[in-house]
């Protein structure tokens, strides 16, 4: 079957997604105050060759050949991210002025060049001067989260009609409370569940905020969610999948949609009723317009004695012999359908967009071209899985590539490049790669992009 862009129908949302902390540099500009990750980057050891984004892309200066570079590649929708100690230094009291012209200039070309733009409004970088007062493990970050929002929504929302709250709430704070390799290095359980649990509740009282200000405007929130097999039939590592799922896809929706945190297959879950307070569980749920939905690859699943709490661990890509990008993930595109029907299958889902999908593999630079086969293969693939969701009844709206720019990868710094646009670190020379171009003559509908989505079982 071929597949063009056609297929998803006229109204099927394209577009790519960026964030703030990987591509803006600028750290310390115009008044910006500083955030976990401009802290946590300068700690030693804790990022590949203690590589930091205090210039990453340098988007901050560049964001207007950046968004002209959008608009040649036909792109239609932007997503990115604010940077909340751009607006607020502090995280709370004064404004930067500074901050909100930013990011006025960045909304108002946008428009100029008609790109829709989508607006997060946290991708990671709390203020620091936040977490010297407990940061997301201090329950009163939702009324600094709330009034953050507030601003951006009156500054903003008389041209941005599309905001998602937070990104992946289970990624950073697994890895940020729980793990401690993402900002702000903290580690263990409770960490973990009271960052969790405050995050769960910023989600549906932002939104509130939002709709607050804007009723008719599009509100939603994104969550990274992984494909899970498990790696036999024996019921240990059936059991064991069922318990990754609650943590890796599970543990943010289902409190959204008024289901309560899943403890079920965890007990020990049940620690976060510790930090809730009486009305919190009907205070979790919100009906948002849309749910951001980001995969990336499945996750094969055993069970092991050794792990504490959850007795489940990932078997790696590598030990399983199966092809691989260069973060190590599974290249697996089939993941992208079955993720869609599992959160298609919950009651009362709202209508589901693709926010982020993509993948890192080295680029090389040859002639100031840079041929990405490998990356142009995985987004077909992905793309043509969307399709076939959507063919079945899913409702998927739309799907955003994950990057527009290769950018830094948080404690992978700048290994691994995910970018539809390469970029030279040390002259910020940008090239389209030709999976942008391909990207670009798709979204054009030009009949040389066409492709046949013909891998394993599609
Ligand atoms: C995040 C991005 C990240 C990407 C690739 C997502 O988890 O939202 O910030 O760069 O995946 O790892």
């Amino acid at each position: 079957m071929h597949i063009n862009k056609e297929a998803f129908g006229s109204d099927f949302l394209w577009g790519v997604s960026t964030a703030a902390y990987q591509i803006e540099g600028a750290h310390d500009a115009h008044g910006k105050g500083p955030s976990i990750w401009d802290i946590f980057v300068k700690k030693r050891n804790k990022i590949f060759n203690n590589q930091h984004a205090d210039m990453a892309c340098d988007f901050y200066n560049r964001y207007i050949e950046d968004l002209e570079l959008l608009h040649r590649l036909n792109i239609p929708n932007y997503r990115f991210s604010i940077a909340w100690s751009r607006i607020y230094p502090d995280g709370i009291g004064a404004v930067n002025q500074a901050g909100i012209d930013f990011y006025n200039r960045l909304i108002d070309l946008a428009l100029e060049l008609e790109i829709t733009p989508w607006v997060t409004l946290y991708h990671w970088d709390l203020p620091y001067a936040l977490e010297l007062r407990g940061g997301w493990l201090n329950r009163e970050v939702t009324q600094w989260f709330c009034q953050y929002v507030k601003t951006c929504v009156q500054h903003f929302g008389d041209r941005v009609s599309h905001w998602m709250v937070l990104n992946e709430p289970t990624v950073f704070t697994a890895a940020g409370y729980f793990f401690g390799i993402h900002a702000p290095g903290k580690k263990g359980l409770d960490n973990f569940l009271a960052a969790a649990h405050h995050a769960a509740l910023c989600q549906a009282y932002a939104a509130a905020v939002i709709k607050s200000l804007y009723p008719n405007s599009s509100v939603g929130t994104t969550f990274s969610c992984s494909h899970v097999e498990p790696y036999s039939p024996r019921q240990k590592d059936i059991v064991a999948t069922q318990k990754a799922d609650v943590l890796l896809n599970r543990f943010f929706i289902e409190p959204l949609l008024g289901m309560g945190y899943p403890t079920k297959e965890i007990k020990v879950l049940r620690r976060i009723e510790k930090f809730m307070q009486q009305h919190d569980e009907r205070d979790l749920q919100f009906n948002m317009d849309f749910i951001g939905l980001q995969n990336y690859t499945r996750e094969v699943i055993r069970h092991s004695y050794f792990v504490p709490f959850i007795n489940a661990k990932i078997v790696s890509a590598k030990k399983r012999k199966v092809p691989t990008t260069a973060m190590q993930w599974e290249v697996y595109p089939e993941a992208m359908y079955h993720i869609l029907k599992k959160f298609q299958a919950y009651p009362n889902i709202p209508p589901l967009l693709i926010t982020e999908n993509g993948a890192a593999f080295p680029d090389t630079v040859v002639h100031n071209q840079v041929d990405d086969p490998k990356r142009l293969f995985y987004l077909q693939q992905t793309i043509a899985q969307v399709l076939k969701a959507k063919e079945e009844g899913v409702q998927v709206k739309g799907y955003f590539v994950w990057t527009l720019l290769d950018n830094f990868e948080w404690a992978e710094g700048y290994a691994p490049r995910f970018g539809l646009v390469y970029v030279d670190f040390n002259t910020q020379q940008r090239i389209v790669k030709s999976s942008g171009q391909w990207y670009a003559d798709f979204l054009k509908n030009d009949s040389s992009s066409q492709f046949t989505g013909s891998v394993r079982n599609i």
